[in-house]
């Protein structure tokens, strides 16, 4: 796909650029912000683009990208784009704006490279750019359309009335939402998430995503945890009621349990239970008789969150069982389910498709303890609660 002369080019400079990718990202996006100060306000996510998580993702999978197309020259990496095409319909990006976005990703190599970006390497990395932002748009507009069921693909955002709120722990609050106009909710598959939209104090509309941690009766239900110095997290524990309404836009997300006979290992920690307790609820309600094995580390019995649902759900399932591991546990817990989460101690049948929802730190042990365990890298899927920076 990528000519041969570019190939050569990229290849070439890609040492270069990619030494400087951390520097060019951070002129592209000061520029993009400058000039289009709206798109940080109402659709980037100003507590990634503080804590650096965004930048570090999309010059992570730009130089993946030329990676990729070098070793691969002929082959499109689907698998890398959809994660990226999932959130960029979910948060409602547009066509137009990979111009924008152009204009300014590539006056900061400029600005960052100087007189090494002859027009032989700018056009090599132009290349390189439209192949990735059509590759994109192409997902896009297929997943728009689907997810509009419909409706308008240019707007998929939708009220929704909370119908219920409940206490799961001390800092994690569960939404029952459904459509305002009184509708079916959309369909869903169990490990989605939804972008939730809200207006915040200072007139800013920040989107955040959330995991379905289960949906029934025509509605939605996604859980959040209050994160320590979090603006949307706090907002919504400290604003949305029953009765209050909030814009969703439709369940998207490229992790998502596949049906099949097999087994399941669903391991998780802390809040990242949430796509697990909709996967199980999902087996649960269809009558699985899948061999279904649930791990789960957190700190101790209180702030688990689902600890309840994660037993009456396995004691649901004839052929699932549940393992999970505290740090600190209160009260008499046996000495083997002590500490971080430890598949060493775990049967993990052949033939299991494992999901695995957490911090990076919890994700890169367990996917470890896994390879261990004989499972192939191809049956691992991973959800992160932010920027996927694997790809970096
Ligand atoms: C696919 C997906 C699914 C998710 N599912 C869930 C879910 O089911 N449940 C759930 O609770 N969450 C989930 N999340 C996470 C969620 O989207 C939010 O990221 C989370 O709620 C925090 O958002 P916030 O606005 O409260 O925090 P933010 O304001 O975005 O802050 C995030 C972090 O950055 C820090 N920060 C903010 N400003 C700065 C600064 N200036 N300098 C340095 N650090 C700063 C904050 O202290 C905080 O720790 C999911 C995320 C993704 C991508
Ligand atoms: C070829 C061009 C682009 C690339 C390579 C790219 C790459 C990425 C990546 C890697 C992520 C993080 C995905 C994840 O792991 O969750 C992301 C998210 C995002 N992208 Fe893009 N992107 C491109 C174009 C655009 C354009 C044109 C826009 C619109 C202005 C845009 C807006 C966003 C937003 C808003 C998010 C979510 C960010 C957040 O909430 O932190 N991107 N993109």
């Amino acid at each position: 796909m990528l000519s041969a002369k570019s190939a050569e080019v990229v290849e070439a400079t890609l040492p270069v650029v990619g030494a400087a990718i951390g520097d060019i990202t951070a002129h592209f996006y000061d520029r993009l912000f400058a000039a289009h100060p709206e798109l940080l306000r109402d659709l980037f996510n100003r507590g990634n683009q503080a804590n650096g998580a965004q930048r570090q993702a999309l010059a992570g999978s730009i130089a993946a990208f030329a990676s990729a197309l070098i070793a691969h020259p002929d082959q499109r990496p689907d698998a890398m784009l959809a994660r990226i095409a999932h959130k960029h319909v979910s948060v409602g990006i547009t066509n137009d704006q990979y111009r924008i976005v152009h204009e300014h990703l590539f006056a900061a190599i400029v600005e960052v490279l100087g007189e090494a970006v002859t027009p032989e390497v700018a056009a090599a990395w132009d290349e390189v750019y439209w192949l990735l932002a059509n590759a994109l748009v192409a997902i896009e507009d297929r997943l728009r359309a689907e997810a509009a069921a419909g409706g308008d693909p240019a707007d998929l955002w939708r009220p929704y009335t909370v119908v219920a709120r409940y206490q799961e722990t001390d800092g994690v609050t569960t939404f029952l939402v459904r459509p305002a106009d009184g509708g079916p909710a959309p369909a869903s598959r169990p490990g989605q998430y939804v972008s939730v939209r809200t207006r915040l104090a200072d007139g800013a509309r920040q989107i955040r995503q959330y995991s379905l941690s289960g949906s029934a009766d025509g509605a939605l239900r996604f859980t959040v945890k209050r994160e320590p110095g979090g603006e949307v997290s706090a907002h919504l524990h400290d604003h949305l009621h029953t009765g209050d309404t909030v814009e969703l836009a439709p369940p998207l997300g490229d992790i998502a349990l596949a049906d099949g006979d097999g087994p399941v290992l669903l391991a998780s920690a802390g809040i990242g239970n949430t796509p697990m307790t909709a996967m199980l609820d999902h087996l649960a309600a269809s009558g699985s008789l899948r061999t279904v094995v649930s791990v789960h580390g957190d700190r101790d019995q209180l702030t688990h969150a689902f600890r309840a649902d994660l037993a009456q759900l396995t004691a649901k399932l004839p052929n699932a069982t549940a393992h999970v591991f505290y740090e600190r546990p209160l009260g008499d817990w046996p000495a083997e389910r002590t500490g971080l989460v430890d598949l060493s101690t775990v049967d993990v049948p052949a033939g299991t498709t494992a999901y695995l929802c957490g911090p990076l730190p919890f994700l890169r042990a367990v996917r470890e303890q896994l390879l261990t365990a004989g499972v192939p890298a191809a049956d691992i899927h991973y959800e992160v609660f932010g920027p996927d920076l694997w790809l970096a």
